[in-house]
Order: structure tokens, then C-alpha cells, then sequence
């Protein structure tokens, strides 16, 4: 929670605490207003394909459904659709049991994420809500930084359901169910992970466009290529790297330069979303990283 406080030299202008977020406390859903973001770009690997954008706009219609109602409508994902998610999984699963955190590999199976079948954001969310109070909120398609970043600070995030198109299923250039679910969704069972994600939330409400920008670095280096220190190894735990096996491989190869998590250095680190990336930052426990990211945010009060 936000709260205001006496503003000294010593102490921080407000305090940044988790708190819980009861149905009751959430925004109304259907105050927000997304224009345009079931759009595929002109090099999607889908988009000269009309059933591929039909399939598209029938899902993205689910979510648009679950603003008016607030329930999320399962899909009844297709043959193909599976087929799809099982290649990416099975192998997937196979460089996870190398390179990824043990507690993402626990996660996984704790919220019954298989190589057998897509699961459902409405199963994930019976599961989170019990064990870290964290919830998923169906969504069409990718939306700016501020309103995104900002519903973490409600133990929310916006998932996309649709999946990538048939003909490149090792390759997505946005988020769908596999990058979501295989990616961030088992990290939101870890208590302080999800305090950490929730105070990012808070920092993007208040954040200044500078500081929304450092945010996003801040996310970019930790939420999707993170790596963290594992009984003297080093494993992922980030969402880019958990769902790409390429991004993945590369981690842990020799053109990666693997530096202590740094948080002065990550927020004014710039990044190239298309480019492999050089440079990833080991946090030595989500605890410090979360320590840390308190103090950052507590200092946009300043
Ligand atoms: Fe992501």
C-alpha cells in the first residue's frame, strides 16, 4: 500500500507495503478501454492468414467478454492449437530440467502446467488465488507499458489466451498462452516474487515517464530474462528465457556476459527487444531483489 508519511531526510516520502487484494478492491474491469490490440504486425507469421485472424478475433472477443462479466471463459483450444502447445512444451521441458530454477520446476507442476495440454487461466487461477493471492486477467493482445505494469499493483496480470500460428511454433513476436503460461505464470506461486511484481505495479502508478522508462528495464532484466543464484550455480527464472529455447540456450552460453544484479546499472541499461540478448543480471535471491526495488520505488516520493 501506498501510504503517506511525515517526509524527512531519513525516512522515504511514502512507504511501499504488499497488501492484500480482495475481489472487492479491484478495478472494475470494464473501465478499460483498449483500442486496437488484437492487431498483427505485417511480419506476424500469421497475418496473411484469414483463419488464423478469425481464430484470433474469436478469442480476443472471450477476453473483451470477461471485462463486461468478469468471468473468464475457457477456450476450447483446437487439435492444432494443441498440437502446437505439446512440440513447444515437450522441448521446452527438457532444457527447464537443465537450466531452470528449482522453484519455477516445482511451480510448474504445482499448478498442473503439462506438456500434455494448454491449460486454462481459470484453473492457474483457483491455484494462485490460494497460494499467493495473485490473479490473471484475460486480455486481447499487448498494451502499453503504464496500464500493464500498474495492474500488478493489484496482484493482476494481463494474459493473453490465444497461441502463436502453426507455421513457426518455435517463434512468437508477442506474448501468447505458451510465453504466458510456461513463462511467467508459475513465478506468481513465490510470495516474493509476487510482492516484487506488485511493487513494480505500485512504482508504475506514480512513476514519472523517465522513471516508467527505468521500470521497464527493471521488468525487462528480471520479469523476463532474470536469472538467479542457485547453491553456487546460476539458474533462469525470467519469462523471455522459460519460453524461448533459443533465448534459453544463449543464457547460458559463452557470449553472454552474466554480471551481479545491479539495480542502478539494470535501470539505466538499455535493451533490444528483437537482438539476442548480451547482458542478463543474476539477483541473488527474489527476497533482495525485492528489498531493493522497495527502496527504488520508495524514492520516487522524493
Ligand atoms: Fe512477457
Amino acid at each position: 500500500m501506498l501510504t503517506e508519511t511525515a517526509t524527512t531526510t531519513a525516512e522515504p516520502a511514502f512507504r511501499v507495503d504488499n497488501y492484500v487484494v480482495n475481489d472487492e478492491d479491484l478495478p472494475i474491469f470494464h473501465d478499460m478501454e483498449f483500442e486496437d490490440i488484437n492487431q498483427l504486425d505485417l511480419d506476424h507469421p500469421g497475418a496473411n492468414d484469414p483463419e488464423y485472424r478469425k481464430r484470433r478475433d474469436y478469442i480476443a472477443s472471450l477476453s473483451k467478454k470477461f471485462r463486461e462479466t468478469g468471468v473468464i471463459t475457457d477456450v476450447d483450444y483446437t487439435d492444432e492449437e494443441q498440437g502446437i502447445w505439446r512440440h513447444v512444451a515437450t522441448r521446452l521441458e527438457e532444457l527447464h530440467q537443465k537450466h531452470a530454477s528449482p522453484f519455477y520446476l516445482k511451480a510448474k507442476k504445482d499448478l498442473g502446467i503439462s506438456t500434455e495440454h494448454i491449460p486454462q487461466l481459470s484453473e492457474m487461477n483457483r491455484r494462485l488465488k490460494q497460494l499467493t493471492g495473485f490473479r490473471l486477467a484475460p486480455i486481447e493482445g499487448l498494451v502499453e507499458t503504464r496500464a500493464f505494469l500498474s495492474w500488478l499493483s493489484y496482484r493482476v496480470m494481463l494474459s493473453t489466451q490465444y497461441i502463436r500460428h502453426h507455421s513457426r511454433p518455435d517463434y512468437t513476436p508477442e506474448p501468447d498462452i505458451v510465453h504466458e503460461s510456461i513463462g511467467h505464470i508459475p513465478m506468481f506461486t513465490n510470495q516474493n516474487f509476487t510482492d516484487y511484481s506488485q511493487f513494480i505495479g505500485h512504482g508504475a502508478r506514480i512513476a514519472n515517464d523517465k522513471q516508467l522508462e527505468e521500470l521497464g528495464r527493471l521488468y525487462w532484466f528480471t520479469v523476463e530474462f532474470g536469472l538467479v543464484e542457485d547453491e553456487g550455480d546460476i539458474k533462469a527464472y525470467g519469462a523471455g528465457l522459460l519460453s524461448s529455447y533459443g533465448e534459453l540456450e544463449h543464457a547460458f552460453g559463452d557470449e553472454v556476459e552474466r554480471r551481479p544484479f545491479d539495480l542502478e546499472q539494470v535501470i539505466n541499461t538499455d535493451y533490444n527487444y528483437s537482438d539476442m540478448q548480451p547482458v542478463l543480471y543474476v539477483v541473488p535471491s527474489y527476497t533482495e531483489l525485492k528489498e531493493a526495488t522497495r527502496k527504488y520505488i520508495e524514492s520516487f516520493g522524493k
